[in-house]
């Protein structure tokens, strides 16, 4: 293959790998990595001992990649090191003919008039988390993750996890950011090492399981079918007739239990976030609820454009998945440049989103560049939040509409101001939640009414 390689900077594989062991890797943060990318175009390449890493956030090759070269741009092992532990064999992380079997089976639950139904679900859940909280300072991304948790658990699988919620908020924590160190690193960890992280992991991972596999006992004891995701893993057959097996279906509902709650949720604080900082914004958010719903509860039959201008405009600055990783699945060429199989590909949203062509001032939070279709005068890969190609983020109607819901009940009932003194950061990589919470102050905006329990 005679294509070159594209362009980028050189590394020492010993100075890289020792930087990684002695906790201070090469890109620890986002800020490292957009100076990494600064001199670049679009495409950066480097390679570590026999590594080799490319970073792509030009629309058209992020387009070439994975729309038109889709199979070549796979989960594989870069994908696998990092979320196999965690996720085993299930949508998120699984490939080739096996992926493209589970994502049919499992695409209905998430078709329009599907997740229409879960509408009011997700404004009850909301009603009923606002009807505790009165005039309190409280963490917002804490309260997102709760909310978000308990509206997915609901809908997909028709379960209550409210009693576990702080458990399971501390194994997501403990997850993310062993995910983020291991993520940032060259080199993985092997897991049977009992380091603290992998110790810490193990333990998160096996709190995880003991939940899902209690709502999978559960409903296998009931024998219901509630038309469901969980229904839906539990009745399918192969051609051969026989069922899911266990560790699939424990692999498949980890996996939508965690994409499920975890980047709605990052959205959602980012959103109070940049609201606290943009008064002038709110008050145009606040004027369309008056507008639009009065005092009642919104449904999905209303049109918000501003609240989903806000949305768009939160997860442009605030990817929640900053960069979407890919293995390179066959030697091929991209853009004329050549890429190695077994290669990182590295999908850098947060990079695109900040595109000074596409997006002018671009640090500016200014939901009002979304109006008049802006998004259809861009290229369609200059803005990518769920990924793209066949392996798009199938939950991204799901997330929208309820980001939707919970922003615009939240807002008619509550202001959030930021507590003062404190320090803002993303988390980088793997989910971009704040780094160290976000505290807030809510103040009751209309009385909130009770809701029956
Ligand atoms: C704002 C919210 C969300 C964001 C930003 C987001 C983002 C993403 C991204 C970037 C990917 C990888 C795409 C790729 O490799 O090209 C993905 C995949 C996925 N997401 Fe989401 N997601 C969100 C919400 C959800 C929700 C609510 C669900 C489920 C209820 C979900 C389930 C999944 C699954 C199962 C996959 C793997 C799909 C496949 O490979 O076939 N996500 N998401």
């Amino acid at each position: 293959m005679n294509a070159p390689f594209p362009p980028g900077p050189q590394f020492n594989v010993v100075e890289t790998i020792a930087r990684q062991f002695i906790g201070k890797p090469r890109i620890s943060n986002l800020n490292d990595m957009m100076d990494l990318l600064k001199p670049y175009d679009g495409i950066m390449y480097y390679k570590v001992g026999p590594f080799h890493i490319y970073f792509l956030w030009d629309p058209e090759l992020v387009h070439e990649a994975v729309v038109e070269q889709a199979p070549n741009f796979g989960k594989g092992f870069i994908v696998q090191r990092s979320f196999g532990r965690l996720m085993g064999n299930g949508l998120f992380t699984s490939d080739g003919d096996f992926w493209k079997r589970q994502r049919k089976l499992m695409q209905p639950v998430f078709h329009s008039k599907r997740i229409e139904s879960y509408a009011q679900t997700m404004v009850e859940h909301t009603e009923r988390m606002l009807a505790q909280w009165g005039d309190k300072p409280l963490e917002i991304n804490d309260e997102m993750m709760k909310l978000t948790l308990s509206i997915v658990t609901k809908v997909l699988f028709n379960a209550d996890v409210s009693s576990d919620n702080d458990r399971i908020g501390d194994a997501m924590h403990a997850l993310v950011e062993g995910l983020m160190n291991q993520s940032s690193g060259i080199v993985k960890i092997p897991a049977w090492l009992p380091t603290p992280n992998n110790l810490k992991e193990t333990r998160a991972i096996n709190t995880l399981d003991t939940v899902i596999q209690r709502i999978i006992a559960q409903r296998r004891a009931s024998g219901e079918d509630t038309g469901d995701l969980l229904s839906m893993l539990l009745m399918a057959r192969d051609e051969d007739d026989s069922a899911m097996s266990d560790k699939q279906l424990r692999d498949e509902s980890v996996t939508l239990f965690i994409a499920g709650h975890e980047t709605t949720a990052v959205t959602l604080t980012w959103a109070w976030y940049l609201l606290s900082q943009h008064p002038e914004v709110e008050a145009k958010l606040r004027a369309e609820l008056a507008q639009v719903l009065d005092e009642r509860t919104p449904t999905v039959h209303d049109h918000l454009p501003y609240a989903d201008m806000i949305i768009k405009e939160t997860m442009r600055l605030y990817p929640p998945v900053p960069l979407i990783p890919r293995t390179v699945m066959n030697d091929t060429v991209v853009g004329g440049y050549r890429f190695v199989k077994n290669g990182g590909a590295l999908f850098a949203a947060y990079a695109a989103h900040r595109n000074e062509r596409y997006f002018p001032e671009s640090e500016r939070f200014s939901p009002e560049r979304w109006d008049d279709d802006f998004e259809k005068r861009i290229p369609r890969y200059a803005y990518f939040p769920f990924g793209g190609g066949p392996r798009v983020c199938i939950g991204n109607q799901f997330a929208l509409m309820e980001a939707r819901l919970i922003l615009a009940t939240m807002a008619q009932r509550y202001r959030l101001s930021l507590t003062p003194g404190q320090t803002i950061e993303p988390m980088s990589f793997v989910s971009l939640r704040p780094k160290f919470g976000i505290q807030m102050q809510a103040h009751v905006h209309q009385n909130v009414p009770a809701i029956a329990e």
